[in-house]
């Protein structure tokens, strides 16, 4: 007998202009494989870093983000401005699971932890936090400040899950692509959502043959 697939979820992805757009990119690209339905927010500066690191042909004024995922995808992805707070992220009635930030930059990091709310990203993650549902926050940057690393504090004692974009190399990655699904797949086990992005990791014990799981990717 075979396992019943997951219900589709909701969820809210939101892009910041951290470095690492490619993990955003990933993350909202296989939830909606698996099924789900995305609500995708980006910050004006999410704009400029996808034009820099995804090579991005895009209005920095009204960046067409749904342009971004193969066309069968889309039908499930809904793409909202950064202004329209009146968009289903930025209430708590809308039935959104989750609200992933990835990748966050130390702006809205700071912005979040102090319950700024003047953009869709902000008042998204802010909904998460006042409805007591998982928000994932992905920061990104090196070396960290007192003011980044206290901010980081404040929002996982709020209750946030503060996922830093640090890929692991246990799995010896390949390619740059393993180091994301690295990444994109944490994210995805802390909201229970199942993928096989990764290898699990089994036994550190040599006798009892490799470590990884093989049968599962
Ligand atoms: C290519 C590029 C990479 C950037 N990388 C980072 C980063 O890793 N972390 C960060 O906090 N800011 C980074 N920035 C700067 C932010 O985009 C900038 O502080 C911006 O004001 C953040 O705005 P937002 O929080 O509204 O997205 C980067 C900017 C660019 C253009």
């Amino acid at each position: 007998m075979t396992a019943a697939a997951p219900a589709p979820d909701r969820f809210a992805v939101c892009f910041s202009g951290g470095s690492g757009i490619a993990y955003g990119l990933r993350l909202v690209e296989v939830l909606l494989a698996a099924g789900h339905e995305v609500h995708l927010c980006a910050t004006e500066a999410a704009g400029r870093v996808l034009v820099h690191e995804a090579g991005a042909a895009i209005d920095l004024a009204r960046p067409d983000l749904a342009s971004l995922f193969a066309a069968p995808l889309r039908t499930r992805l809904h793409v909202h401005a950064r202004d329209a707070v009146e968009a289903a992220p930025a209430s708590g009635s809308a039935g959104i699971r989750a609200t992933i930030v990835a990748p966050c930059s130390m702006g809205t990091l700071a912005r979040i932890a102090h319950g700024f709310s003047s953009n869709l990203v902000e008042r998204a993650a802010d909904v998460a936090l006042k409805e007591g549902r998982p928000l994932v926050v992905v920061p990104r940057e090196t070396p960290l400040s007192i003011v980044h690393l206290e901010n980081m504090l404040a929002l996982a004692r709020l209750g946030a899950i503060v996922l830093p974009a640090m890929p692991g190399f246990y799995h010896r990655p390949q390619q740059v692509t393993d180091l994301v699904d690295f990444v994109v797949g944490k994210i995805l086990d802390r909201l229970r959502v199942p993928h096989e992005l990764v290898r699990r990791w089994r036994t550190p014990d040599a006798a009892a043959g490799s470590p990884w799981d093989e049968g599962e990717r």
